[in-house]
């Protein structure tokens, strides 16, 4: 799909986001293993959320889908089934690399692949510790998708996380959870805690001490009904371009605020950002406020260590906030962005050079100099959600209409993206 994106000079309105990503696939996954009916509102709309969804539903799991709310009727611990067929992830790697956890602890093999750049997508960081608990795991050369997971009784273990990542950790403990004993995760950097409350939530046995995150096995999860907050990943979109568009006012309703990941906002309102939360309530252990969001002239920054950490879902459209910034933005440390749904470091230089956007690149990082003005270009997502989302806003930002190719890409988390950025853009 060819998007074409006109100028703004303001955002203006009141708008809601889709459900969080993260949590959604945590809520429907717990959900699934959960003993009762669980009921979910404003789960995310997203294909990837879809992708748990479907392979949920493959194992055995009766999922009913109600007008804003869905119905996951959970099998319990261990009422799972062996798949029929080879379980589809999608473009999700939160499916694939979350799912493996549970995988792992079942009696029977299963079979899980994802479409083409998640089969590129390394997964031997959750092999290692799986096999360490006792799953046995192949995967196409060592470690891409397909993974074949023989499942078995699961031991405890004690892990230090390579990497900083909330989908590896979430995945240990998920595992975890069919583990006799305590599994314990050491993280590198804080990562996006979700797991953690939810597990919580549904009742099982979390203890957290500073970057050490000890779960206790064999728990009785229990059904709960529960609403997904505003997903502030997708929010930063909005958020970027009405900081960008000389007139804003928006108002972005009910998003999740969780400490994790609204480093977003301090980062934001650091380099000079008008942002306020308005009203700041707890849902189910998850922040939820709305946020007022002014057009503001951005400071510009640097973006390293364990902030590049918390902030990786949204360097796309930091990297176009910092190109009109006076000073810039620098990203160090970032590596991961290169093994994210597209090579982010690659495909994000492409569009901004594309926008007549200097930009310096480097093995783990890029540099884009401050005080720059977007022209109108062909853009391309290369098939990346979050690519497709950061090229709109800086082709608002600039001087006649954009086009970008395979603008669909936005889907995988937000399929409202375009329509709702129409609704509020003039
Ligand atoms: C996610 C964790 C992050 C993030 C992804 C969602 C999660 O990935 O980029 O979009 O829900 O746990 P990593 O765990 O690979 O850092």
């Amino acid at each position: 799909m060819l998007q074409c994106i006109t100028p703004a000079v303001r955002l203006s309105g009141s708008i809601r986001m889709p459900g969080d990503k993260s949590i959604s696939h945590r809520y429907a996954m717990l959900a699934a293993i959960a003993e009762g009916a669980s009921r979910i509102r404003n789960y995310s709309t997203g294909a990837d959320c879809a992708s748990t969804l479907g392979a949920l539903e493959a194992l055995g799991v009766r999922i009913e889908r109600q007008a804003g709310e869905l119905v996951i009727h959970g099998c319990g611990l261990e009422g799972l089934q062996q798949p029929r067929v080879t379980l589809d992830a999608g473009n999700s790697g939160s499916t694939m690399r979350m799912l493996s956890g549970i995988l792992a602890g079942q009696p029977f093999l299963t079979r899980i692949a994802g479409d083409e750049s998640l089969s590129r997508r390394p997964m031997d960081r959750i092999m290692r510790p799986l096999e360490q608990m006792g799953a046995r795991i192949s995967a196409r050369e060592g470690r891409f998708p397909p993974l074949e997971i023989q499942g078995a009784p699961l031991r405890p273990i004690e892990y230090e996380l390579p990497v900083a990542s909330a989908q590896v950790k979430s995945c240990v403990l998920l595992a975890g959870l069919y583990a006799d004993g305590v599994t314990v995760v050491h993280e590198p950097a804080r990562t996006r805690d979700h797991t953690e409350i939810a597990l919580r939530e549904f009742g099982a046995q979390v203890e957290v001490r500073g970057r050490r995150i000890a779960v206790q096995g064999r728990p009785q999860l229990k059904a709960r009904e529960l609403s997904v907050p505003g997903d502030l990943s997708s929010a930063a979109f909005f958020l970027a371009a009405a900081l960008l568009a000389p007139e804003s006012e928006l108002v972005i309703e009910a998003v999740g605020l969780n400490p994790t990941r609204a480093a977003l906002l301090d980062f934001l309102i650091s380099q000079g950002a008008d942002i306020g939360v308005l009203r700041l309530e707890q849902q189910a252990g998850e922040p939820v406020g709305d946020l007022l969001v002014r057009h503001s002239e951005l400071r510009g920054g640097c973006l390293e260590g364990e902030l590049t950490a918390a902030l990786i879902d949204e360097i796309p459209v930091l990297a176009v906030l910092g190109a009109a910034s006076r000073e810039g933005l620098l990203v160090r440390n970032a590596a991961e962005l290169r093994i994210k749904e597209t090579d982010r470091i690659a495909t994000l230089a492409e569009n901004l050079s594309r926008l007549g956007v200097r930009v310096e690149v480097a093995p783990d990082g890029f540099q884009v100099p401050g005080g720059q003005r977007f022209r109108a270009a062909e853009l391309d997502s290369f098939g990346d959600h979050r690519i497709a989302m950061a090229c709109a806003v800086a082709a608002l930002a600039a001087e006649g209409e954009s086009l970008i190719a395979g603008a669909e890409a936005a889907a995988v988390s937000f399929p409202e993206f375009f329509d709702l950025l129409a609704q509020v853009t003039c």
